[in-house]
């Protein structure tokens, strides 16, 4: 039987994903618009994005956070362009991401003492084999499997290289061990429903060290640069950005901020991932024709969560097309390198309640295309 309730919001997209619920765009702090990005009214914006991202993310002492230009991949790139060289380098695959990660450093940057150390989709590579006297790439949520790494358990606090994270999909959703991390990445339009624009780029003292005492031997474009002088340029971590953002995006991102200070901070955006999740548990614990693509629990994303089902690719393809034009769940198949199979974002921008309304549609849908 067709269910009769739909979700209120069909979008479960795992980026850019949903705007918050309540939001509206007429509420946003435009004052900035049509002003510099200087001024003092910009500047103020900017720094706010800055040091609240701090106190909610609850920031060790002495930890930078810059808005960086071209979203997450530029906050990584900015990175591994700035620090990586000094090191070997170890790097962590285990989804598509990741795997660009090492192409950049073994094709791009052709560093030669690179070891990358690579899973199949579903798996973690050995955390354990890790060697952290070199520096260590890896994203902390891999967006294309919905395998994260359980915790930073593995990572040692006396490690003598930097701990490079992209985290885009895992900040403000996930507990992030921050003393263990030296830079950490993400973007706004995933776990907060912000606008793709720019990138978030935290750094730790040690990464901050790294930068004022090493010196890549390849040029660096202007927008990579993070120093002046051998010293930190301390202003693009006050909101002094290396070069003009959108502050339409800078005043959606305030108000993403805003909306998890009401969820209680951090700590409530992440029980409301995790009710998001359990609601998808629940379904796949009842139903045998479906399953995550994580193998391990302890790995399985609170965000992007990638399922596999008994039927073939265009079955997969058919369901999501299905759900699409029944206007009950938008961009729920898999990424375009992963296996065939469905990926439900449930980030705390998503309803538990709307969760609930889907799962009915997924078990409807997949009766259809596989009758
Ligand atoms: C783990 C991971 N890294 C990098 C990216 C690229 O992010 P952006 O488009 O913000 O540069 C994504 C986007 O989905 C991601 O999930």
């Amino acid at each position: 039987m067709q269910p009769q309730a739909k979700p209120n919001n069909p979008n479960f997209s795992s980026g850019p994903c949903s705007k918050r619920p309540g939001y509206d765009v007429t509420a946003l702090e435009l004052g900035t618009l049509g002003r510099s990005h200087r001024s003092s009214i910009g500047k103020v914006a900017l720094g706010r994005a800055c040091s609240e991202t701090a106190e909610l993310l609850g920031l060790p002492e002495g930890y930078r956070v810059g808005v960086v230009p071209a979203s997450d991949t530029g906050a990584v790139e900015m990175a591994m362009w700035s620090m990586l060289g000094a090191r070997p380098v170890d790097v962590l695959a285990w989804e598509s991401f990741g795997s660009g990660w090492i192409t950049d450093i073994t094709k791009q940057l052709k560093l030669e003492n690179a070891t990358a150390t690579v899973a199949d989709y579903g798996k973690l590579p050995d955390l354990g084999a890790v060697n952290f006297d070199n520096d260590v790439v890896f994203t902390w949520n891999g967006t294309t499997s919905g395998v994260k790494v359980p915790n930073g358990d593995w990572i040692p606090d006396d490690r003598k290289g930097l701990t490079i994270c992209d985290a885009t999909s895992a900040v403000f959703a996930m507990e992030m061990p921050w003393e263990k991390l030296d830079v950490v990445t993400y973007s706004w339009q995933k776990v907060l429903g912000g606008e793709g624009a720019h990138g978030m780029l935290i750094l730790s003292p040690r990464a901050v060290e790294r930068l004022e005492s090493y010196t890549p031997s390849w040029p660096l474009p202007k927008i990579f640069r993070m120093t002046k002088g051998g010293k930190l340029d301390e202003g693009i971590f006050r909101g002094e950005t290396i070069n003009t953002p959108s502050m339409l995006c800078v005043a959606d991102y305030l108000d993403a901020l805003g909306w998890v200070r009401s969820l209680g901070g951090l700590s409530g955006a992440i029980a409301k991932s995790q009710a998001n999740l359990a609601v998808v548990e629940k379904f796949v614990a009842a139903n045998d024709w479906i399953s995550f693509l994580a193998e391990d629990p302890a790995t399985l994303s609170n965000t992007s969560v990638c399922l596999t089902l008994k039927a073939s690719a265009d079955q997969v393809k058919a369901l999501v097309k299905l759900l699409d034009s029944e206007a009950v769940a938008y961009d729920i198949g898999a990424y375009r390198d992963a296996p065939a199979g469905l990926r439900i974002w449930c980030g705390a921008t998503v309803e538990a309640s709307d969760l609930e309304a889907l799962m009915p549609w997924l078990s409807w849908a997949y009766a259809e295309v596989t009758a």
